[in-house]
């Protein structure tokens, strides 16, 4: 590549093909900055509906909107210069009907450039899935743990144990032939997972799954330890950024209180300073 041409973001068939190769490496962001932060080290960044939980203090995704995913998903869109942004459609938003999950995705994708979506769901939710791809949406798909149907499962446990793993693997294969691009694998047994990356043609994406799959995800406020509330523990925490927030906003607090800011070098004189010869 010449140094100044552009890199353009993956297609799906370019996420196909890192089947088996270099892990594929997928974040999550909600806003700007943290695109303009995520995109030069990511294949594929993420405009998760974990955005209710993490920035808007919803105590699940279930209360996540169409109308919320398309704001984040344009926040995220001007921060982005090279990963394949993927917008997850909401809970409600494509359950009905393959020609309600088209006129959602579509309007994600009109709205927002989102390069695919994804939406949760094996077997169920296979049909829509084709329905989808075979009128140009690319679908990355997500199974095992799905916490959109949290009050199904009967909360965020681990999926795919003993009895469960064949509907797991059903799940895996009826996406994977329905046309998903790729399957995120949350919250499964680390030996399912690597049973079902051997088994399907699409990439796997681990949360929570194993480092066999053929990339992984997490949750940008987890890993870098400004969401809090609780601690999944597949959520490895690189960093203790709302430790430094805290630290920071009290400094200030203190500071005000003290009459210590603003200094001299924060406050404006009588008289417009020189212009510079
Ligand atoms: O909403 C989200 O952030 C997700 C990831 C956890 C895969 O679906």
């Amino acid at each position: 590549m010449s140094a100044t041409a552009k890199k353009t973001a993956p297609m799906p068939s370019d996420i196909l093909a890192r089947k088996g190769g270099t892990p594929l490496v997928c974040l999550t962001a909600y806003t700007t900055p943290f695109a303009q932060l995520t995109d030069p080290h990511c294949d594929i960044i993420l405009v998760g509906d974990s955005v209710g939980m993490v920035h808007h203090g919803l105590p699940s995704t279930i209360g996540v909107t169409m109308d919320m995913m398309v704001m984040h998903g344009q926040a995220v869109a001007r921060g982005l210069k090279q990963a394949m942004m993927v917008v997850d459609m909401p809970f409600g938003s494509y359950e009905e009907s393959p020609e309600q999950a088209l006129r959602n995705a579509a309007r994600i994708m009109r709205e927002t450039g989102a390069g695919a979506v994804k939406l949760e769901g094996g077997v169920t939710m296979a049909p829509t899935i084709e329905f989808l791809t075979n009128r140009s949406i690319p679908v990355m798909a997500h199974i095992g743990l799905t916490p959109q149907a949290i009050n199904t499962l009967g909360g965020y446990k681990v999926q795919g144990r003993g009895e469960d793993r064949e509907r797991i693997m059903a799940d895996a294969e009826a996406v994977a032939k329905a046309g998903a691009f790729s399957v995120v694998l949350e919250k499964v047994p680390a030996s399912l997972a690597d049973e079902i990356t051997a088994a399907i043609p699409i990439p796997t994406i681990g949360i929570g799954a194993s480092a066999g799959c053929d990339g992984q995800i997490l949750v940008i406020d987890d890993m870098l330890g400004l969401f809090t509330a609780f601690k999944p523990k597949f959520a490895k925490r690189y960093a203790t950024l709302g430790d430094d927030a805290d630290k920071a906003i009290a400094d200030y607090a203190d500071e005000v209180r003290s009459r210590a800011f603003p200094a001299a070098e924060h406050v404006f004189g009588d008289k417009a300073p020189e212009p510079k010869k």
